[in-house]
């Protein structure tokens, strides 16, 4: 569960976030806005990556605020990044196992395993040797998964993972993000423009307004939403992914 109490984020003039307070219960729980809404600093404020001016964080019960990067991993936070950080000369394997090396594992043996089936969790097996750079832009975000799924992750945060895909790797991505809560047990936070995946995955969602919460609840009700749809202009066209 994360709990998010009168949240500010300010650089220079700009409040990105600006008093936000919301809890987010559910397994799987989306976040939308227009570009520039805020969602990657929430985001980067739920990591440490960004210290907010003002308000308080907690997952779980444990209040994670002023609490630095690599604390937060050892309680269990894992995230994505917008522009993967996958290395070019690396393998696939060992792109996934730098982050089992800081897991706190306590052999290299269980280390492998998590690292192996984090890959095959993915579909990403028969990759294993490939180099970051001859990986596709799906495979290289199917890779960033992976890599949030090593340890014991309590809240995984996905920030577009969906970008790029084609609708079959879309439908690909939907399968392994829902099967996520039953793979490690973590609940999912997923930021995405696509909003028929975070139609086919999210509980709930919550709608980032150039800084304030336009909206929160569940996920149909709040996409049929008059003025989310019109913080979209257009409104949405496709809520469901072919079949
Ligand atoms: N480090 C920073 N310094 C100054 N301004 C920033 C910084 N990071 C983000 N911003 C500004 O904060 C606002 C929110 O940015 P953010 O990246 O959180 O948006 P977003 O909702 O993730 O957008 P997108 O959908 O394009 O990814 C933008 O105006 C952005 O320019
Ligand atoms: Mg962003």
């Amino acid at each position: 569960m994360i709990q998010i109490d009168n949240l500010t984020v300010q650089f220079g003039g700009v409040k990105p976030i600006n008093g936000l307070t919301v809890s987010l219960n559910r397994t799987i729980s989306g976040l939308i806005g227009p570009n520039g809404a805020g969602k990657t600093t929430l985001l980067n404020v739920l990591s440490g990556f960004v210290i907010p001016a003002r308000g308080s964080v907690s997952v779980n019960g444990r209040r994670i605020t002023g609490l630095a990067p690599h604390k937060r991993a050892q309680f269990g936070l894992r995230r994505t990044f917008q522009t993967d950080q996958i290395a070019d000369d690396l393998t696939l394997w060992e792109n996934v196992e730098a982050i089992a090396d800081h897991a706190g594992f306590i052999d290299k043996e269980m280390a492998d395993y998590s690292v192996e089936q984090a890959i095959a969790y993915v579909g990403l097996s028969h990759r294993i040797h490939r180099k970051g750079n001859n990986l596709s832009t799906q495979e290289r975000h199917l890779a960033e998964i992976a890599k949030a799924l090593i340890g014991k992750p309590e809240l995984v945060m996905l920030d577009e993972p969906g970008a790029g895909m084609s609708e079959t790797e879309t439908r690909h991505l939907v399968n392994i993000i829902k099967g996520i809560p039953t793979y490690c047990g973590a609940q999912v936070f997923l930021i995405d423009h696509d909003v028929a995946l975070i139609a086919a995955c999210c509980d709930e969602t919550m709608v980032l307004d150039f800084g304030k919460l336009l909206a929160l609840g569940p996920t149909h009700e709040v996409l049929q939403d008059p003025e989310v749809q019109k913080a979209y202009l257009g409104g949405f066209e496709d809520l469901e992914l072919a079949a």
